[in-house]
């Protein structure tokens, strides 16, 4: 069975999942809903999603003897987490299909291989350059001047493995404080705003994609998400194409979101892209017909992709773990019939960690807004 073979995978197969985070336990919940057993794959034990899992295997994402008895359980491997190696992908590819494939996350988990390919399909993005040493980055500054922001090239997420160069003379410091030699500088945005577009390919090639939405950040952590983003009619045909052109060109089997900038001059620049559900697609779930979850399900599986529609404006907050310090009241949030809570099951609120989220639905953004904004308030009082 080669990755690329058209497969459709029924209900009654068993879906596995590499990673075991909020996302896979969201995608194991839209499994389940449709008759699916779910497999959960991850080093964490008592996992968001192995909660909800059928089976869990606890080992490293490099154990090959775990990783070929997990590929032999299951009827189709995808992702919540993208940062598994590419041995990892080969060694499950040779007993399952893995959707989306190998190429898939070998692109998109470094930045640097990631703007490469952006660059080649002529997607635009804030000027950057590969910096392997501080020599490297005194140029690449020369080059793109300040403000700028260094970023280790694999492995960040949630603003880990950046930071921001507003002088030169700050190089030195930045370097060290990364302390990795395979980074990349990027010239700083002064955008707008930022948007996102999750987008679903399936194995035919049809491309589906949500409602552009407007993304905004609390200490470099997604806080909000306004669905539908407001935005002119040609910016929403200008993102949609955009995300098409990447997922054609990855030739996806799944979902992908495509993080933008929206620049002052109106351009669109891709800042990253995330193989799988995003925490910026979360709204879907009380908000559109098919959600992503679904969504992704559906791609991995051969199942048809409908075009998803969004039945009223809403707004996405998370719940970091500042905000469930105490005793948070759940229940005021429960009382809200517009309001609908989310909780991932972890154990532990540290600061900055996401524990859940909230999706207010409203008759106008603005409307969504102001009821997620007093949900999230009503929690934090407590
Ligand atoms: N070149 C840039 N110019 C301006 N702001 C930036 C730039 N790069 C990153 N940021 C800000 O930092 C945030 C996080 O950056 P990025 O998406 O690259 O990192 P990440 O660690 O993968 O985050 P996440 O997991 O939340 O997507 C961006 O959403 C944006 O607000
Ligand atoms: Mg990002």
């Amino acid at each position: 069975m080669s990755p690329g073979s058209n497969l459709v995978i029924e209900p009654g197969a068993t879906i596995g999942i590499l990673g075991s985070g909020q996302l896979g336990r969201m995608l194991a919940m839209a499994a389940r809903r449709l008759g699916y057993g779910v497999a959960v794959y991850s080093p964490e034990p008592n996992s968001p999603a192995g909660q909800l899992a059928d089976q869990t295997t606890v080992a490293a994402y490099d154990d090959t003897t775990a990783l070929e008895a997990f590929a032999q359980s299951v009827d189709v491997v995808t992702f919540e987490f993208e940062n598994v190696n590419a041995e990892a992908v080969a060694v499950l590819s040779r007993f399952v299909a893995v959707r989306p494939g190998g190429a898939v996350l070998h692109t998109t988990q470094h930045r640097v291989r990631e703007k490469t390919f952006l660059a080649s399909i002529g997607v635009p993005t804030t000027p950057w350059r590969s910096v392997k040493s501080l020599d490297e980055l005194n140029d690449a500054l020369q080059t793109l001047g300040t403000p700028a922001v260094l970023k280790t090239a694999g492995f960040g997420y949630d603003g880990k493995g950046q930071r921001r160069i507003d002088e030169v003379a700050e190089a030195e410091v930045a370097f060290a404080a990364l302390g990795s030699d395979d980074l990349i500088l990027e010239a700083h945005v002064d955008f707008v705003r930022e948007l996102s577009v999750v987008a679903a390919r399936g194995q035919d090639g049809r491309f589906v994609a949500y409602p552009i939405v407007e993304n905004r950040h609390r200490n470099h952590v997604l806080d909000l998400t306004l669905a539908p983003a407001p935005l002119s009619a040609d910016r929403v045909t200008l993102a949609r194409a955009l995300a098409r052109r990447i997922l054609d060109a990855l030739d996806v089997v799944g979902v992908l979101a495509v993080e933008l900038f929206e620049g002052r001059d109106g351009r669109l620049l891709v800042n990253e892209l995330a193989p799988r559900p995003h925490n910026s697609g979360h709204f879907t779930l009380d908000a559109c017909d098919v959600d992503q979850f679904e969504l992704q399900l559906r791609a991995v599986c051969g199942l048809p992709l409908l075009e998803p529609r969004q039945r009223c404006p809403a707004v996405m907050a998370n719940l970091l773990g500042e905000d469930l310090l105490g005793s948070p009241d759940y229940a005021a949030v429960l009382a809200s019939r517009d309001v609908r809570l989310h909780l991932y099951g972890k154990a532990v609120a540290r600061p900055g960690r996401k524990m859940g989220h909230l999706t207010a639905l409203g008759l106008t953004i603005e409307d969504a807004l102001s009821k997620a904004l007093t949900a999230r308030d009503a929690i934090r009082r407590a």
